[in-house]
Formats: structure tokens, C-alpha cells, sequence
């Protein structure tokens, strides 16, 4: 990787990839200004968090709850977004999201989430949980995905900037040209939602 880029970071210097080699439409900086803060890969916020279903998870139908799977998911997004911001932040949005299987007591869950998009103050963090029968040594089972938009706040609960993110893979890459596509019908059913909300 040829380094082009060095970002002033308090008192030591970073070096990063060139955003002019990735970034889309042309743009050849990030979305916000990158002179201060330091840019990241997903990797480096990368998490996955395994547990097993105990009966305290359970629905009447005796399977896990699908809140509880919403928890799991919210929880590790969290967790991701922190990372990457260096603090707290909240969930501004949930896409909706697909329960494509049940997930019983014993399986094992695993929740796997990694950002996907960095913008100003908020990030998209992508989730996909899949499950190990706890009775079957056979290939995980999908059991949902996820995109959560999370913002960096600060002591008085107001967005703070986040650092850029540096895609790495081809993935990388491809997973933030798609989450610039749902960052833009988000907003603007956020408009629409808004402007109908004034007219009440
Ligand atoms: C999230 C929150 C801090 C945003 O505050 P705000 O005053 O609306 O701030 P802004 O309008 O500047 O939005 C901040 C960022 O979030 C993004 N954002 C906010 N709502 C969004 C949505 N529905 N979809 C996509 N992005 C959204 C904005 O685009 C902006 O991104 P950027 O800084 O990267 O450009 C505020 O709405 C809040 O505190 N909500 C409650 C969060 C919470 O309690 N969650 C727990 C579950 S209840």
C-alpha cells in the first residue's frame, strides 16, 4: 500500500491510504474534513459476539424472542460504533430488519457486526446473525441481517465528529457505495416523515 496521506493526530502523525483511490463519485476526501482525525479501517472495529439462548430468551412459541435477537444487535452495533468513535453513541435508525429463521435454546448465536459507512457523526453499522444448532454439526444458520445508523455523541448528547473510515477490501469498498444508497432513501423518508409531522 502506498502511503500519500499523513494526518497531523495531537502530537504524532498517521498514515493512510489515499481517499482519492476509493472513494466514489469522484470525491477524493472524505466526508467531512479528514485534517484532524485520523482515518480507520472497518477492521479495526470489527466485532463478533457469540452466546448461547438460555430459556430467559424465549417467546411463548418456546423460541428466542425476536427482541432479544434486536437486543443482541443493537448491543454489538453499539459496541462497533464506539470503537470507531472513541465513545459513546446512540441508534438513530434501524432498517427493517428479516428474522429468516428461529433460534432455539441451546443454539449458539453469533452477532457479527462491522461499519459500513462513516459520515460526519454517524456511521452505518452492518449486522448479520447467524445461529449454531446447539444439537447439529452443520453450518451456521442465517438468521437475520441488519443496517443500524449510530451517532457519535458527545457529554451533552450532541453529534460529534467521527473519523473517517478507509474501506481496505474490494468488499470494504462495495459495502460503502451500498450504504451510501440506503444513508440516501433514509433521508429522505427522515424529510418526508418530518415535513408530515409539521403538518399535524
Ligand atoms: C441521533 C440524534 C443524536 C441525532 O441528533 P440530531 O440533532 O437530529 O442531529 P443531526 O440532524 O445533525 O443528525 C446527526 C447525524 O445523524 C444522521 N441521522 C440522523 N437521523 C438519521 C436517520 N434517520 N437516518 C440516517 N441518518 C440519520 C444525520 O444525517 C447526521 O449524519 P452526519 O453527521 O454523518 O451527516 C438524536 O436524534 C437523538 O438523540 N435521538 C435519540 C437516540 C436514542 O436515544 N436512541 C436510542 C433508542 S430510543
Amino acid at each position: 500500500m502506498t502511503c500519500r496521506v499523513v494526518y497531523a493526530v495531537a502530537s504524532s502523525s498517521v498514515c493512510v491510504r489515499d481517499p482519492a483511490v476509493w472513494f466514489p463519485e469522484g470525491r477524493t476526501t472524505a466526508v467531512h474534513d479528514t485534517t484532524t482525525i485520523a482515518g480507520r479501517a472497518p477492521s479495526a472495529s470489527h466485532l463478533t459476539l457469540s452466546q448461547i439462548m438460555d430459556q430467559h430468551h424465549t417467546n411463548l412459541m418456546g423460541t428466542v424472542h425476536g427482541g432479544r435477537i434486536l437486543n443482541l444487535i443493537d448491543s454489538v452495533a453499539g459496541v462497533v460504533a464506539a470503537r470507531h468513535s472513541d465513545g459513546p453513541a446512540v441508534t438513530a435508525a434501524i432498517d427493517e430488519t428479516a428474522f429468516l429463521r428461529a433460534v432455539r435454546v441451546g443454539d449458539v448465536v453469533h452477532v457479527d457486526a462491522r461499519i459500513t459507512w462513516a459520515g460526519r457523526s454517524s456511521m452505518e453499522v452492518a449486522v448479520k446473525v447467524t445461529a449454531d444448532r446447539w444439537d447439529r454439526a452443520v453450518p451456521p444458520t442465517d438468521v437475520a441481517t441488519a443496517h443500524l445508523v449510530m451517532v457519535a455523541i458527545d457529554d451533552d448528547g450532541q453529534p460529534r465528529t467521527v473519523p473517517p473510515l478507509l474501506p481496505e477490501t474490494d468488499a470494504d469498498r462495495r459495502r460503502y457505495r451500498e450504504a451510501e444508497i440506503r444513508r440516501k432513501h433514509r433521508l429522505a423518508l427522515r424529510r418526508a416523515l418530518l415535513d408530515g409531522a409539521e403538518d399535524d
